[in-house]
């Protein structure tokens, strides 16, 4: 079952600053369990089905943390607005479409075959607030064969009518349905998904709070991606210190029940010490911070305080599915904030960065993201030999590159849990 070796130049993080690389090394899936990686293929294995990816470039999968699937219809359109205008302009109003499951069943098959080509093999996804759409979104990511925590998402206030749950009763009745009619995929799970505070109101985050307990289920969200946004829920949520506590008094803020957070460009101390306390996950989303101008998040701050943090496309906010293309923006946005705003936090480095898309996103998953002893088997095999040069490139040269160059074309094969879901032809 599911035995098998692959050759190829193995990349994969132990920690933040430690990548791994074995050229032409050998990695060993046993039961969809990495058991190994070698220099030299041991004895015991030359017996194992064998893939002969020698010269390529093999990574774990990635992990996109925070990405909305009814989104990516509008990928790349309408983006000189700020986070609530740009919601109320464009967002809200292609989401509303989803009530036709005709609309969704063609916006949804777009989305998974172009995820399943990507290089992201785990993902943490927002549907819409319809369950039937939600449904058939989940349908469609489980038979990728790609792992997904998807999430109907819950509002009942500050939206358009028709994209407002009409109670926290109503609310509650049909996401209970949504949940225990969603939960026996192989591949997809589902996720709690209360919008951002804005749009909901106590009495839905209480209701929501029930079902949390009741199921056992994680929860994703938004947090501090925007000051206009944190001003607004000051004042919706009197009492509360920081926005972070808008979630932890519904305790849908982390620990016992695991928690991922995007954004927190703007969080204060307080609130990032409560999410380190909490273990709540950050998904960092350098591109949707920059066209919405949302800000630069302190990515070495989450890092230095040992805050778990992974990477988000965060679609269509960002334009882009491309784990690579965030891995280059938190880079590049990291510099620019050390050089215009503070120079005592140092820019992120590949090998950082590439932990976030891999191990730390992973880690959400349990053990994925890595090829280290335990860990699910989920590789990507990149073929970048059209990518000509004259000089001779080592296989971390060439890793940077395909960082830089952010684009995921180059793809040639990619496993989940040791299960082959694709492979080109070339
Ligand atoms: N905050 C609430 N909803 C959204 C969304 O759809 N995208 C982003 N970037 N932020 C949000
Ligand atoms: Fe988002």
């Amino acid at each position: 079952m599911r035995k098998f070796v692959i050759k190829g130049n193995i990349c994969y993080s132990k920690t933040s600053d430690e990548l791994c690389i074995i050229e032409n090394g050998y990695v060993v899936c046993e039961n969809g369990i990495c058991t190994g990686v070698y220099e030299e293929l041991p004895e015991c294995y030359a017996i194992f089905p064998f893939y002969d990816y020698t010269d390529k470039i093999i990574i774990p999968g990635f992990t996109d943390l925070h990405v909305h699937a009814p989104q990516y219809s509008f990928r790349g359109l309408g983006m000189d607005l700020e986070l609530i205008g740009w919601l109320d302009t464009h967002t809200f109003v292609e989401e509303a479409k989803y009530s036709d499951l005709e609309y969704a069943d063609n916006a949804y098959g777009i989305f998974a075959e172009d995820l399943l080509n990507s290089a992201t093999t785990r993902a943490c996804v927002f549907g819409t607030i319809h369950p039937e759409a939600t449904a058939l979104l989940m349908e469609k990511l489980d038979n990728t064969g790609i792992k997904a925590y998807v999430g109907k998402v819950n509002m009942d206030r500050n939206s358009l009518g028709n994209l407002c749950e009409k109670s926290p009763e109503e609310a509650f009745a049909d996401t209970e349905k949504w949940i225990t009619g969603n939960m026996g995929f192989e591949n997809v799970k589902p996720i709690l998904t209360p919008r951002f505070i804005p749009t909901c109101s106590d009495g839905l985050m209480e209701k929501l709070s029930i079902l949390q307990q009741k199921y056992s289920l994680p929860v994703q969200s938004h947090l501090s991606e925007n000051l206009g946004e944190i001003q607004w829920v000051k004042e919706l949520c009197p009492g509360t210190a920081f926005y972070g506590e808008a979630y932890d008094r519904h305790g849908m803020f982390g620990k016992p029940l695991p928690a991922i957070m995007a954004h927190c460009v703007h969080s204060s101390q307080d609130e990032l010490e409560l999410m380190k306390k909490q273990n709540v996950f950050i998904a960092h989303c350098p591109e949707s911070n920059t066209n919405l101008s949302s800000g630069i998040a302190p990515v070495r701050t989450f890092l230095d305080m040992g805050i778990k943090t992974g990477l988000g496309s965060d679609i269509a906010a960002g334009s882009s599915l491309s784990l690579f293309k965030a891995m280059a923006m938190a880079i590049q946005c990291s510099k620019l904030r050390w050089r215009l705003k503070d120079q005592s936090l140092a820019p992120l480095r590949i090998e950082e960065v590439f932990y976030l898309a891999t191990k730390g996103g992973g880690e959400f998953f349990g053990n994925a993201g890595s090829f280290e002893q335990g860990y699910e088997f989920d590789a990507v095999i990149i073929d970048d030999s059209t990518l000509k040069h004259p000089q001779k490139l080592n296989a971390r040269e060439r890793l940077e590159r395909l960082v830089y160059l952010a684009e995921d074309r180059h793809i040639i094969a990619k496993f989940v849990s040791g299960r082959k879901l694709f492979e080109k032809i070339i």
